[in-house]
């Protein structure tokens, strides 16, 4: 074991000869104390560290996972799944996000920088011990020291690296369905949104504009001049967003198939032969993302698509996906054949059936096939993690050589620590379920703590039919969600915000215009938290260690001045809050009017009718608000306005910058800052002026402990 000292209160222990993953960007120098705090280590064959937990430790972090944002009591599993029914008792999703912190009488971070599989046994099988299992003993283990929760994400923030900034537009409301199939279909989604004055961003391609599921093809069938088409839509006002999927079609004359094999760019099986598996369009081969030379070859293409004006996607079945691949189905079909005369019993039958489901995703496949990773093949199952996350970094790669400064949307479905930095993620195949609300609620936070601070569900729910009511409640938690996407899967019930009666349309209508009118809040909070290593999503107890707070699992702080408290509950005519303090209760039914009241400290039962969406504004904060408008870039910023809840000062900096460029890593962004302070009966306001933004009013609605509301209206001198 080798000790290096990566940062103040950051240790790395490192074991073996660990394969990197570049998910650190601080490398930091060795030491020669060499014991591991905390955690003891027991190797037979497989890598197992050890905690005794005491009774009060909770566990926080693991990003994409089910159950609570407490962890304990879970098993969980790192290994990126493609499993689209997402029951309690799934042990992993989609994305493997190593890092969790234990919070009690000691409190300390721990992230296992291995890309293969690893389990986490919280107190599942003791309840009192936690056990991490590696199944490799070369890996690079972290541990983090800190004086608060808030300070160990912190100091893990800053040594994974700053989280991507997608562009403004990508704050905006997105619509998606799988499929929007054809030009007529995606122009019925866009005038449908105008038609009914629905503020919206983009739409979305699902696999169906491809060729034959070809990546990087357009079907000249449902999309002729697709360049034009492109165009047509966003004089519109939105933003086309194609998928791209991992898998390569195999088919002769196929450019991307033909360049792959000519090169050795696809992953190979034990002979040295390009791996084959199957996905959407059959028999595909898998780019070896893992090879930089790949990486830069697969980024490249993303321009045959941005020269047609895209400026957005998504990656998708990058775990990598597989449904079947030839062994599996032989072996499937030889027991078919074998069971064709027999009297299947209790084994037989379920050997026969489980043949059938075990051919998607399985572990056999992911063992057979191999990477180059600087020359040195390397067996997928031990790199796996990171697969998806080097699609989506070679996308990002590609974004920086077609346009620099240019930001791009760009989001992944698998994902692994340090992708963050990249692109955003979503969390994959949900359930319209009412309980999807709930998880989606608590994964947020554990995504946050993880880097992955561009992130949503898909809004509505995937699979499954929504109701009108089902799409409220949810759109309500989503809009504060930075990734704001409506998605739902082939032959479920349409779920368009105008899908419904006129009655739920209406309310949605308000809901996504809230959105809009809070965006120069959430756009201000996203970007403070990503360029100062800090999270968006929080639970309670980040900021209020009373004995409630540590347990609160269905309301979040958003940035700095906002509590969250969605209802996920059919039927529910309102819900429960506990409020570590007074809080201003804004109940929204229409943004522009202020229906403001303070509510006191404790639990509360809070009425919260089908068109309310409840905000919660902190003590001696506030929150800015803007105008909707139909597009971000419609959003005009000149005039805000400002909500505050005060008792002695509140004061706020509202960050901006131009939405398109990276041009703020240049300094080139604007701070204004807000201070309201209480003297006397009358409030005096100073606002400080940074940088180059143009607001010229900011009107305020000042709300006391008593609930009086004080107006004033400042002008604002520009920057000198
Ligand atoms: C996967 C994705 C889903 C998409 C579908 C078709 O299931 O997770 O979002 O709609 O594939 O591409």
């Amino acid at each position: 074991m080798r000790v290096y000292e990566v940062m103040d209160g950051i240790k790395k222990y490192r074991f073996g000869i660990p394969i990197s993953t570049d998910a650190i960007v601080l490398e930091g120098h060795e030491i020669d104390n060499g014991n591991l705090k905390y955690l003891t280590i027991e190797s037979d064959t497989d890598f197992k560290l050890k905690y005794r937990m005491n009774e009060g430790d909770q566990v926080f972090g693991l990003g994409e996972n089910q159950k609570g944002i407490n962890k304990r009591g879970g098993v969980f599993e790192a290994y990126c799944s493609d499993d689209p029914i997402h029951t309690p008792d799934k042990r992993s999703l989609y994305g493997a996000h190593n890092f969790l912190m234990i919070h009690g009488i000691q409190s300390f971070g721990v992230f296992i920088d291995y890309p293969g599989r690893i389990i986490f046994d919280i107190g599942f099988n003791n309840k009192n011990e936690l056990e991490i299992t590696i199944d490799d003993n070369n890996l690079d283990l972290y541990i983090i020291d800190g004086n608060s929760v808030r300070e160990i994400v912190s100091k893990f923030l800053k040594i994974i690296g700053k989280s991507y900034v997608p562009p403004k537009w990508a704050f905006g409301f997105q619509q998606c369905r799988w499929s929007y199939r054809d030009e007529q279909e995606v122009e019925e989604v866009a005038d449908s949104f105008i038609k009914y004055d629905i503020p919206c961003d983009s739409i979305y391609l699902d696999i169906d504009y491809m060729d034959d599921f070809k990546d990087f093809t357009i079907s000249e069938e449902r999309f002729p001049d697709f360049k034009s088409f492109v165009r047509k839509v966003k004089e519109k006002g939105f933003r086309l967003i194609p998928i791209i999927d991992a898998g390569v079609k195999i088919e002769r004359d196929y450019d991307i198939y033909e360049e792959g094999v000519r090169n050795q760019y696809f992953c190979v099986d034990e002979d040295g032969n390009s791996f084959t598996a199957a996905v959407w369009p059959g028999r595909v081969h898998f780019p070896d993302f893992l090879n930089k030379d790949v990486r830069k070859w697969f980024g490249e293409k993303y321009k045959l698509l941005t020269d047609c004006g895209i400026e957005g996607f998504w990656n998708d079945m990058n775990e990598p996906a597989i449904f079947y691949t030839e062994r599996g189905l032989k072996e499937a079909i030889e027991l078919v054949e074998k069971s064709k005369n027999e009297n299947l019993n209790i084994y037989s039958f379920f050997k026969l059936t489980d043949a059938f489901k075990e051919l998607s995703n399985n572990d056999k496949d992911y063992k057979s096939f191999y990477h180059n990773i600087d020359g040195k093949f390397v067996n997928h199952d031990k790199v796996h993690n990171i697969y998806g996350y080097n699609m989506t970094r070679a996308a990002a790669e590609g974004f920086e050589q077609i346009e620099s400064n240019k930001r791009f949307l760009i989001f992944s479905r698998a994902s692994y620590i340090g992708m963050h930095r990249y692109g955003g993620i979503w969390t994959g195949d949900n359930y319209s379920w009412w309980e999807h609300i709930l998880l989606n609620i608590k994964m947020m936070p554990s995504l946050n703590m993880c880097g992955f601070l561009y992130s949503g569900a898909d809004t509505g729910g995937f699979s499954g039919d929504a109701n009108a009511q089902l799409l409220i409640r949810w759109t309500q938690f989503s809009l504060f969600t930075p990734l704001f996407r409506n998605h739902s899967a082939m032959g479920t019930r349409k779920q368009e915000p105008y899908a419904f009666d006129i009655e739920s349309m209406d309310i949605l209508r308000e809901t996504i215009r809230l959105r809009y009118a809070l965006l120069p809040y959430i756009y201000s909070e996203y970007m403070k938290a990503a360029r100062k290593h800090d999270v968006y999503f929080a639970p309670l107890l980040f900021e209020y260690d009373d004995k409630y707070s540590k347990h609160v699992e269905n309301q979040l702080l958003v940035g700095d001045s906002l509590m969250a408290a969605p209802v996920y509950e059919e039927n529910a005519v309102g819900r429960h809050v506990w409020l570590p303090e007074e809080m201003l209760l804004w109940k929204v039914t229409n943004y522009n009017e202020r229906n403001l009241e303070v509510i006191d400290r404790g639990h509360q039962f809070i009425d919260i009718d089908i068109n309310e969406i409840p905000l919660f504004i902190r003590k001696n904060k506030m929150i800015i608000l803007g105008k909707h408008a139909n597009s971000v870039e419609e959003l005009e910023t000149l005039e805000i306005n400002v909500i505050a809840f005060v008792d002695s000062r509140a004061a706020y900096t509202y960050y901006d910058d131009d939405g398109i460029t990276y041009d703020f890593n240049q300094g080139i962004y604007s701070e204004i800052v807000i201070d309201i302070e209480k003297v006397d009966r009358d409030y005096e306001i100073n606002i400080h002026n940074k940088g180059n933004k143009q607001v010229e009013r900011i009107n305020f609605d000042i709300v006391d402990m008593s609930g009086n509301i004080t107006k004033k209206s400042v002008k604002v001198y520009r920057a000198k």
